[in-house]
């Protein structure tokens, strides 16, 4: 299988987003997490932003071994320079340089020509090549430039020695099937030039993870992510639901990325912990009702055959277990297990006026707590057993029966 190498911009792209900002300290404790979750390369920043930038930047690049470091910088010498002096202790440093390609980009952002850009882009490939190992280009807005500019861009920039190209649905606009005809393009007009081409995609439409596996299926190798899908307004690419989709649709993408399944969740909430921003509870794998089922039918299924309602089994991110909501949706089925794994088992009679109190509770409450529900199961148990003890003995027909 086909490796697609995972670029994670937790550290820049998602760290540019309001509330997410991270000390170099910080950057440095989460990019080891990074690594060890296996991501090919760690964007740890944009050094020309500020010092403190570079200093992160420089702290990744000394820290870490296995993956590369990518540090970013516009198509502008002094950008260029900041990112090499930011990247000097990297075992991998590579030099990510940007300048957008789509006309309103260009007039309205940077008053260029398609010409006055491309010269630049070439310039400044060339010079960052010159002093770097690796150099990407990324031809910003890509997805709302002309196309033929852009696969004439594509080409120079390959020509000037970028080795990965990177096409970014800046604003998120794109369809899956626009995204991926961008990339047949490029693809045709670089012949056999051996350059990766990457993804870089923004959620505004909800679409980055769609976009992403679309361009991988037309033969992207690289895909720019972000853990829980941060980044500049609605996010970028999620990293761990662009890989987990590849897994779990391994039928329909033959393709693996080294990224250890195991240490999703730590790293999601790493994140967290770090910024103080937590999870949505409905997002996908790594939020705390990916895996949680309330509904009487859902809880039912799930406990007879995960697969009933899990695509995935929880222990394969490393998330603790599935948890099983108790509230006013659950069945007696949910309850008898809740109650087993909390310790206190109860059946027959006991259970059900357990059941019957729960429901109540339930109405009331959202959702009913473990204290509550061993507050109720003791109750219960007791009642029953002290119902038994006032009981007449059973007959010999009923003891039978
Ligand atoms: O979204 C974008 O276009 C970017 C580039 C700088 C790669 O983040
Ligand atoms: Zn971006």
């Amino acid at each position: 299988m086909d490796l697609v190498r995972i670029f994670d911009t937790t550290l820049r792209d998602g760290e540019q987003s309001p509330g997410f900002s991270m000390t170099p300290d910080e950057k440095l404790r989460l990019a080891a997490q990074i690594e060890e979750l296996g991501a090919d390369v760690i964007e740890a920043g944009f050094p020309i932003a500020s010092e403190g930038d570079l200093e992160a930047v420089r702290a990744v690049a000394g820290g870490i071994r296995g993956a590369a470091t990518a540090a970013l910088a516009r198509a502008a010498q002094q950008d260029v320079d900041a990112a090499l002096r930011a990247l000097e202790p990297a075992t991998r440093p590579r030099v990510h340089v940007f300048l957008a390609t789509s006309d309103l980009h260009l007039e309205h952002k940077l008053h260029m020509t398609r010409g006055e850009a491309l010269d630049r882009i070439v310039r400044m490939v060339r010079y960052a090549r010159q002093r770097c190992p690796e150099v990407e280009f990324s031809a910003e807005d890509a997805s709302r430039s002309d196309p033929d500019y852009l696969a004439e861009v594509a080409v120079a920039a390959a020509d000037a020695g970028a080795a990965i190209l990177n096409l970014p649905d800046t604003v998120g606009y794109a369809t899956p099937e626009e995204y991926a005809t961008m990339f047949r393009q490029v693809r045709a007009r670089l012949g056999k030039r051996a350059v990766t081409l990457s993804a870089h995609c923004h959620n505004d439409l909800g679409l980055a993870v769609a976009n992403s596996l679309a361009a991988v299926a037309t033969g992207a190798r690289q895909v720019e992510c972000t853990i829980n899908g941060i980044g500049e307004r609605a996010g970028n690419a999620s990293l761990e639901e662009f890989v987990v989709a590849l897994r779990v649709r391994g039928d329909r993408f033959a393709l693996r990325t080294g990224v250890r399944l195991n240490q999703i969740y730590r790293t999601s909430r790493l994140l967290s912990a770090i910024t103080g921003v937590p999870v949505p509870p409905n997002k996908a794998i790594v939020g705390a009702n990916a895996f949680a089922h309330e509904a009487g039918i859902h809880q039912d299924g799930i406990l007879k055959n995960p697969l009933t309602y899990e695509i995935v089994s929880p222990e394969t991110f490393g998330i603790p277990a599935r948890r099983l909501v108790i509230g006013k949706h659950s069945g007696r089925n949910a309850l008898r297990t809740r109650l087993e794994e909390l310790g206190c088992p109860l059946s027959g009679e006991p259970l059900e006026a357990a059941y019957r109190d729960v429901m109540e509770l339930a109405d009331r409450s959202k959702t009913v707590g473990d204290r509550d529900l061993l507050r109720i199961a003791i109750r219960a148990r007791r009642s029953g057993q002290s119902a038994a003890a006032h009981s007449p003995e059973p007959s010999a027909a009923q003891g039978a029966a």
